[in-house]
């Protein structure tokens, strides 16, 4: 079923210029590009977007490292998106993901792992509100849309 997923480029991705990786992956496997922005976030954004990490020991260390430096915004759309891009991912750490994935191929880290996406539907809801205003998200049809349903 097609469902919405947002996925954010970290600091480390963005200053590594691989943005242009991330977007032509999720591209290229039929993805829709629905929203997108940049911006450095602000200490209280991350620290909402992050909210059930905030008991954690790396909270702290994950708020410095995501409003250290431009990020990228997106909201992708497709058949399974949330699970698309989880899996085009990969594992948290880029010690344990796949080859294949963007972190197995691009990232060394647990922390500066690249990229950030939606764990499931509703949490995509949640991260998508908390980014993008209802009109900032566009509904357009694409040329090939009959093949990727
Ligand atoms: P992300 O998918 O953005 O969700 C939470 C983030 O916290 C995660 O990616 C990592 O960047 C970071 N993270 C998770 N576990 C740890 C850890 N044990 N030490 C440091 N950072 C972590």
């Amino acid at each position: 079923m097609s469902e919405r997923t947002f996925v954010m480029v970290k600091p480390d991705g963005v200053g590594r210029r691989l943005i242009g990786q991330c977007l032509q992956r999720f591209e290229a496997r039929g993805l829709k590009l629905v929203g997108l922005k940049l911006q450095v976030l602000s200490d209280a954004i991350a620290k909402a977007h992050y909210d059930e990490h905030k008991d954690k020991p790396f909270f702290g260390e994950l708020v410095e490292f995501i409003t250290s430096g431009a990020t990228v915004q997106m909201v992708w759309e497709g058949p399974d998106a949330v699970a698309q891009v989880r899996k085009m991912n990969g594992a948290t750490n880029c010690l344990k993901a796949d080859q294949g994935t963007i972190r197995g191929d691009l990232g060394l880290s647990m922390q500066n792992n690249i990229i950030h996406a939606s764990d499931a539907v509703d949490t995509a809801k949640r991260e998508i509100a908390l980014y993008f205003k209802a009109e900032e998200l566009w509904d357009y049809a694409m040329p090939d849309d009959q093949w990727l349903s």
